[in-house]
């Protein structure tokens, strides 16, 4: 611990009534929105992973179908939860690590919070009605580009002057991230999304790019999205909320500064590693793979910081389910970390691209990693935003952790045992020199892998319900007669 670290969330505060100046009411509807599109986009998951298992789930409809319904998923999971998530927390931290009223006030956060939902609504049209550039994570159309575009300018500016006009000396770590990721998240938006529409008043455009440069710049973004969007932000929770729900410092600033620099230097140059054996130069995709591999010591790093702020409070995990949310999330941070620079390596790559394994690498991160931890944020923050003594059920909160958890390992265990399988399967000659297998054969085998991965969705499901009952009591101030979780000190500073 630093002095610097002294000053920042895991310590006490000063502020008291200053509390009455922060902008809260649009950060409580960035938290109801969080919860809802979470829910809506579990549910999708478990739809069209029941529609891989069933596909006579498809309803015959082209509205319904798996290709449409899919994207409408992974957006409402990435950019309707995560995003909401992302926006909610960052303009709730800033204001709490600058002691300062947010840049342009409520008129702002009204804005951002309405704007980003009508960008989630066109899109979400846009996929069921087949209006998509077919850009995987950047599938809506010019017209909603251009709306993300402007509400994402407008975030900035308020989130860059509320730095600015900050009565802190220091600008906490966690801030280093979100600034991270709302500028590199506007530099990937614009740039893949450069297109030329068909007509004005049409819904139709044309890349810029073609051929394999489009692919490099999309997998630029694509993996950046990542790296960015489901990474620095999620970090910059990890480095807010888990000082707060331990009572203690982050670890350490130093590593946490290192962490930050080396992680956003090595990322943007890692997407080439989604494109091994295709007509980008090698050289590129070797590029690609050898700075994935490199960013395994930055990724543990910030596992390691935000691990080792428990030292001296691991009996918290016994009493602190929220915070058990939020530690295991960074585990599967690691996890996911260690994983992906293995699966970057040339050779692995070439059994695990296009099958399940890619999937249940996905699902480590997603679920274990960003949702895991947004849900230790929400249980930290309703109770604090809603003026409440404390949640309305400690024990709801182990029984939404251990469903989940239990979901996440079915669901991932599922996928690679699948996607080792469907790897190994293509590739397998017989002694004539003929494939061993044709592809039916492949998708036989992985039925019952489709039905053990629709069954860990839906108690993900199951348990996010159960999540939010337990926050909708809370927020009316129900209190079940239950042994409180014991944060003491914790709780004075986080009404700061
Ligand atoms: C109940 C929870 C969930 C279930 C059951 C689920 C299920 C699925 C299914 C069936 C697919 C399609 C797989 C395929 O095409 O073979 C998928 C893809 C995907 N999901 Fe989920 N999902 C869930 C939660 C999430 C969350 C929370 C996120 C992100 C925060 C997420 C992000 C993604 C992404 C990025 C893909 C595309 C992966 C790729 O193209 O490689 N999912 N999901
Ligand atoms: C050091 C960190 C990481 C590295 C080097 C890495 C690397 C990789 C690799 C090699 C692939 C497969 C590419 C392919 O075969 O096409 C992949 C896919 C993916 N990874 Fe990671 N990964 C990392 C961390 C994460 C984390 C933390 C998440 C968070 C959820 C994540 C989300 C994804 C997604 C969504 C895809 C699927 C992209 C697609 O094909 O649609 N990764 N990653």
């Amino acid at each position: 611990m630093t002095a610097i670290a002294a000053a920042q969330p895991g310590a006490t505060s000063v502020a008291g009534a200053r509390s009455e100046a922060y902008v809260e009411d649009a950060v409580r509807a960035f938290v109801i929105a969080t919860i809802f599109w979470g829910v809506a986009a579990f549910a999708a998951g478990v739809y069209i992973a029941l529609q891989l298992a069933y596909p006579v789930l498809n309803l015959g409809l082209e509205w319904t179908t798996f290709g449409r319904l899919r994207p409408l998923h992974t957006s409402a999971a990435i950019f309707a939860f995560g995003g909401n998530a992302l926006l909610g927390t960052s303009l709730y931290i800033v204001q709490r690590t600058c002691r300062a009223r947010l840049f342009g006030g409520p008129a702002v956060a009204w804005f951002l919070f309405f704007g980003y939902q009508l960008f989630i609504v066109l899109a979400a049209l846009g996929y069921v009605f087949g209006i998509t550039q077919s850009k995987e994570y950047a599938e809506p159309e010019w017209f909603v580009d251009l709306w993300l575009t402007l509400v994402w300018v407008v975030y900035l500016v308020a989130f860059m002057g509320t730095l600015m006009k900050r009565e802190e000396p220091h600008i906490y770590v966690a801030n280093w991230f979100f600034v991270a990721f709302i500028v590199t998240i506007a530099m990937l938006h614009i740039v893949n999304n450069l297109a030329i529409p068909v007509s004005f008043f049409g819904t139709k455009s044309y890349q810029l790019f073609s051929g394999v440069q489009d692919a490099l710049i999309q997998w630029w973004y694509g993996h950046n999205a990542v790296g960015f969007f489901l990474t620095a932000g999620f970090l910059a929770m990890m480095y807010y909320f888990i000082p707060k729900q331990a009572n203690r410092p982050v670890y350490s600033y130093r590593l946490s500064i290192v962490h930050f620099w080396s992680l956003i230097f090595l990322y943007i140059w890692a997407g080439p590693h989604h494109l091994h054996y295709t007509a980008l130069p090698d050289w590129a995709s070797t590029l690609g793979m050898v700075f994935s591999v490199m960013l395994w010591m930055p990724s543990w790093g910030g596992m390691i910081n935000g691990l080792m702020t428990l030292s001296g409070a691991w009996d918290k995990l016994r009493t602190d389910p929220a915070l058990r949310f939020s530690v295991t999330a960074v585990a599967f941070y690691g996890m996911s970390t260690f994983e992906g620079p293995v699966m970057s390596i040339r050779q692995v790559n070439g059994l695990s691209h296009y099958t399940d394994w890619t999937i249940g690498h996905v699902h480590s991160g997603a679920l274990g990693w960003n949702a895991f931890i947004t849900f230790g944020a929400l249980y930290y923050l309703v109770p604090v935003l809603w003026k409440r003594s404390g949640l309305y059920s400690v024990r709801l909160v182990s029984y939404h952790f251990w469903i989940a958890t239990i979901g996440i390992l079915l669901y991932i265990s599922a996928m690679w045992v699948s996607g080792i399988m469907q790897g190994l399967m293509w590739r397998a000659y017989d002694n004539l020199g003929f494939l061993q297998y044709s592809f039916v054969e492949t998708v036989q085998a992985m039925h019952p892998f489709y039905v053990i991965r629709a069954l860990g969705g839906l108690l993900f499901l199951t348990g996010a319900l159960i999540m939010v009952y337990n926050l909708w009591r809370t927020a009316r101030g129900d209190v079940r007669n239950e042994t409180p979780i014991v944060r003491a000190p914790a709780q004075s500073a986080a009404a700061e």
